[in-house]
């Protein structure tokens, strides 16, 4: 070979290419794999959320649902009768209305000895009703009744009305009220 003829081109070497990757190529890997990453990272702490809820709520202490509120005067409450009255739920929102006055049936024994029944059927929930000449609470929506002192007489009701505990302070009959009594939380 002379220096006068053209020196062949040499052909691409095969191993060469396959080692090195093109830089540009190999970058945006590292960007797919970044961001399937966080993504993966994201979705694991999303999911970690609730669990850590349910585990960390054992260790808040809930707050009663319960408070105590004034029924009015000892003397709008005879004794030996049942009256309905009604209180203002203490944990209501504004926009709660009429929904938020919660009836209850007061039952003066005698002197401080009171019962204070929910009005709920401890059926299915149904306002239960007053009969002062049969002397029963009787449930309009399944035929549930109740003796006086609250008692199941019969019917679908597994067990007696709910009642609120009560105080009597400063001439005034008092009960522990706010939420809905069920057969899972009794007041
Ligand atoms: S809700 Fe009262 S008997 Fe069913």
């Amino acid at each position: 070979m002379t220096h006068d003829e053209p020196v062949p081109k040499k052909a691409p070497d095969i191993a060469d290419e396959m080692a090195e990757p093109p830089k540009e190529t190999a970058s945006r890997r590292d960007w797919m794999f970044m961001v399937g990453t966080a993504v993966n990272v994201a979705a694991g702490l999303l999911l970690l959320v609730p669990l850590a809820g349910y585990v960390f709520s054992s260790f808040v202490q809930h707050k009663d649902p319960r408070d105590w509120i004034s029924l009015g005067s000892l003397d709008d409450y005879p004794e030996k009768t049942t009256r309905l009255a009604t209180y203002r739920n203490p944990f209501t929102r504004p926009w709660d209305g009429k929904t938020a006055d919660i009836p209850c049936w007061v039952r003066r024994l005698s002197g401080n000895q009171f019962q204070v029944f929910a009005i709920n059927c401890a059926h299915l929930g149904c306002p239960v009703r007053w009969f002062q000449p049969s002397g029963l609470f009787m449930c309009p929506c399944h035929g549930g009744v109740y003796y006086e002192d609250g008692s199941r007489a019969s019917g679908p009701p597994p067990r007696g009305l709910f009642q609120y505990d009560y105080k009597v302070e400063n001439g005034e009959l008092w009960v522990k009220g706010g939420e809905m009594p069920t057969l899972a939380n009794p007041v």
